[in-house]
């Protein structure tokens, strides 16, 4: 995809960045600071060149009122560490007074981070009186938030139609990345898909499955394969509403579909689990793990890979007895010597943790964004950079 890029964007005394600075917190502070560390190239780069820098990103979901908890406050603070120079802040509304006076008083070289977007309702109703609020606050508009290009909200969509827009670095480099997956032709392509709903993988099967040579499946996604294909699944996480769509998309691809042989079940999420055969899950149980047998067959489809695309956990990740089969996986995906590319959230916090996210081709910072990038559609937050 050929987008205009902020190297041939104007020189401006003040750009408007949207960053995707939407990081877990806790105990109000930040405790992964990946997309921090991703935005700060573009930041970097337009204040060397003496350029005043308005920053602004949402983070979470604070339903359209300020939010105690979802102030980006302390987000300004690892931006001014990871930028070595002090990040002025404005709390509150994002367009606000204090932020419209911030703006005013930012100097050459100066960084502004606004707070969190969604503080506005208007922003997610791509509201076009709030994307000329934020547009009044820059002359060029960088788009840098590649985590919610999928988005058509007032400062990822409707603010491209006011202002002339680029895309920063880190959108570059992510649209790059994916496009190399897909327009690639080196066999074989392995898609590896987890986490819970098939309605989020729906498209992205149907794009890409064609191309893959074999599609490993995880997580509670696997789950309602399975009880569409009739294995009692217990009390397992799965979707009874799209059993016919999993049936529909089995009978496709089912020469490149595979699903768990064997699973870790347990009776609650809180007491550890054991493995049984996929057919054996008791009706009081659930799966909440691939299996040993089912982390080695899927480690050997995966080394082979010559591209390779994973999004989503095969367990549930977030408790460590059910993390194994996900870290099975980042290690067998790092051990892939092919091109190989994960799709945010827990799937890169895995790799991440397996401390070998260095051998991963391209870990992304956007989950849902990849995934529906990947789908073959010109996303909301893309649409206007694309140099015609
Ligand atoms: C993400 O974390 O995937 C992005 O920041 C988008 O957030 P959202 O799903 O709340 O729009």
């Amino acid at each position: 995809m050929n987008l205009r890029s902020l190297d041939r964007a104007p020189r401006a005394e003040r750009y408007l960045v949207r960053a995707d600075l939407n990081v877990p917190l806790q105990d109000g502070e930040v405790r992964d600071d990946t997309r921090i560390r991703a935005s700060v190239r573009t930041i970097e780069h337009l204040r060397g060149q003496g350029s005043a820098v308005v920053v602004m990103s949402h983070l979470g979901r604070p339903k359209g009122q300020v939010q105690e908890g979802f102030s980006l406050a302390p987000v300004a603070r690892r931006l001014s560490e990871l930028l070595s120079t002090p990040v002025r802040f404005a709390p509150g509304l994002p367009t606000g007074s204090d932020a419209r006076t911030e703006v005013l008083r930012l100097g050459p070289g100066e960084v502004l981070l606004l707070d969190n977007l969604r503080f506005d309702p208007r922003e997610t109703e791509d509201d076009p009186g709030f994307a000329a609020e934020l547009a009044s606050f820059g002359e060029i508009f960088v788009q840098d938030a590649f985590g919610a290009v999928h988005r058509a909200h007032a400062s990822t969509h409707a603010i491209c139609a006011i202002l002339p827009s680029y895309a920063g670095y880190l959108v570059q480099e992510e649209v790059l990345a994916l496009d190399r997956l897909v327009d690639g032709s080196e066999k074989p392509l392995v898609l590896i898909l987890g986490g819970a709903k098939i309605s989020d993988k729906i498209e992205v099967i149907e794009h890409l499955a064609t191309q893959a040579e074999t599609v490993l499946v995880g997580g509670a996604l696997a789950n309602t394969f399975l009880h569409a294909r009739g294995v009692p699944i217990g009390r397992s996480l799965s979707e009874s509403g799209e059993l016919d769509v999993a049936r529909g998309l089995m009978r496709r691809f089912s020469d490149r579909f595979r699903l768990p042989s064997d699973v870790i079940v347990s009776r609650a999420m809180t007491e550890g689990g054991h493995a049984v055969n996929v057919e054996e899950v008791g009706s009081d149980e659930m799966i909440l793990d691939i299996g040993p047998a089912t982390r080695r067959i899927f480690r050997e489809a995966i080394l082979p890979a010559r591209r390779l695309f994973w999004n989503g956990p095969l367990g549930l990740y977030e408790r460590d007895p059910f993390a194994e089969g996900t870290l099975a996986v980042a290690r067998a995906v790092a051990d892939c010597k092919g091109y190989t590319v994960v799709g945010g959230g827990d799937s890169a916090a895995a790799i991440a943790a397996s401390g070998l996210a260095e051998n991963v081709s391209h870990v992304s910072t956007g989950g849902g964004a990849s995934l529906e990038y990947l789908e073959g559609r010109t996303l909301p937050g893309i649409a206007g950079l694309l140099e015609r």
